[in-house]
């Protein structure tokens, strides 16, 4: 994706406290505010994010999280106000497997801007994209402790089961219908 690409679409979603915000695809220039963004979560939720050790971003990490493949891949990213004008939010990623049936979602917020009903609204974009380019099944690795993933999960209609490589996790997954 160009800092100019046109062909994912931008939206305003309304978060819980009447404020507006846009949503809009990731583009190259998103990198050092990713970064930035990765460095305000707590060392449990860049856990929670990963599934591993990551106690920080590299640049070649973010410019590659930056460019997704458009051919397969869609990342949504909220845009900051106030004292987070200039920022990303964080948002929504579905990242497609060569299947072409199969997708991965993942999703993160900065702290300041939780609970608003953000990440909510950017997975479901995000998933209502996967399902207009084909998706049929989307799933996600959520730590057992994350309860308020597994919990915005569930409210989109995620079937919760466990995860069979790994004690410490559950898979969420979905059937999606364009
Ligand atoms: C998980 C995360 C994305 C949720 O972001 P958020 O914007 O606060 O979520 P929303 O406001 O859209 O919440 C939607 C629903 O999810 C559930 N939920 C979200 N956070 C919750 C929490 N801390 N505890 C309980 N339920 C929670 C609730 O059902 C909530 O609906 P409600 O507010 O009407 O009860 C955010 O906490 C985050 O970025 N965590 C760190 C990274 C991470 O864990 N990513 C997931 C990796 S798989």
């Amino acid at each position: 994706m160009t800092d100019t690409d046109n062909t994912l679409p931008r939206a305003v979603v309304e978060a819980k406290d009447g404020r507006r915000y846009t949503l809009r695809p990731i583009q190259p220039s998103d990198a050092p505010s990713l970064m930035r963004g990765y460095q305000a979560l707590s060392p449990q939720e860049r856990w929670f994010r990963m599934l591993h050790a990551v106690p920080e971003l590299s640049e070649a990490a973010a410019e590659a999280f930056c460019t997704p493949d458009l051919t397969r891949d869609f990342c949504l990213v909220l845009e900051g106000q106030d004292e987070l004008a200039g920022e990303i939010l964080g948002g929504a990623r579905i990242t497609g497997e060569h299947n072409g049936r199969d997708c991965e979602f993942s999703v993160s917020l900065r702290p300041e801007v939780r609970g608003l009903g953000l990440a909510q609204q950017a997975l479901r974009m995000a998933l209502q994209l996967a399902a207009a380019a084909g998706y049929q099944r989307a799933y996600g690795t959520i730590s057992r402790d994350n309860r308020g993933m597994i919990n915005l999960a569930v409210l989109l209609g995620f079937n919760i089961r466990q995860d069979p490589d790994d004690p410490a996790c559950v898979i969420a997954e979905k059937t999606l219908t364009p």
